[in-house]
């Protein structure tokens, strides 16, 4: 079977298909249609953002399963941010290095040191007859004093899983891929597959 992701995010990207890799799933995304443009991120949830994403592909791939994921992380000290604003948390174009900056910063300020956060991922689905499924998947741990850790892309520098004292950049794609929050969510679809 065919299955289209609506991202541009080659970090997903790549975790989607190393999870879906040996299911003999055909993965293709959103890049490979040079006519789409993605629709802009305007929801207020995670699961609103990636019914956005998931509904533009499906309009033109109407007859095959599409997904559309939102994810990102809250920062219990920080009010739950950056939330659904993860990907520009340091302006629109912001990298990860300068996303992770400003957020070991923003810590940095406060006077209490509330290091609690957690990753979140929400798929929704649509299957060749137009049904919606929605899927979830939560990563607790907390931010790390200082970025450490190559592999992986986003937050991952500056994330301690719970159990963990490393980062998940430190720990590498094989473990992220047992437990993260996105992989949590891909075993729920791999479920309904
Ligand atoms: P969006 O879902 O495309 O709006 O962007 C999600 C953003 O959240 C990414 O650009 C990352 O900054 C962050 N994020 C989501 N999942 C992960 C992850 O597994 N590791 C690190 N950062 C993540």
């Amino acid at each position: 079977m065919e299955l289209w992701i609506a991202t541009s995010n080659e970090g997903k990207l790549r975790e989607i298909r190393s999870l879906l890799m040996e299911k003999n799933i055909q993965v293709h995304a959103q890049g490979e249609l040079s006519y789409f443009s993605p629709p802009p991120e305007t929801g207020t949830s995670f699961e609103a953002n990636a019914r956005l994403k998931a509904k533009a592909l499906k309009a033109v791939k109407p007859d095959c399963w599409v997904l559309g994921e939102d994810s990102g992380l809250e920062v219990e000290g920080l009010s739950k941010m950056p939330g659904i604003h993860s990907a520009r948390y340091a302006g629109p174009k912001a990298s990860a290095a300068e996303n992770n900056a400003k957020l070991l910063k923003m810590l940095d300020l406060r006077s209490f040191n509330q290091r609690a956060a957690k990753f979140i991922c929400v798929m929704v689905v649509y299957d060749p007859a137009g049904k919606e499924h929605v899927f979830s998947g939560t990563l607790p741990g907390e931010i790390a004093k200082k970025a450490q850790g190559t592999t992986g892309f986003g937050y991952d520098p500056i994330f301690i899983p719970e159990g963990e004292t490393k980062t998940l950049a430190e720990l590498g794609a094989a473990l992220k891929n047992k437990i993260s929050h996105r992989s949590q969510a891909l075993r729920q679809l791999l479920s309904v597959l």
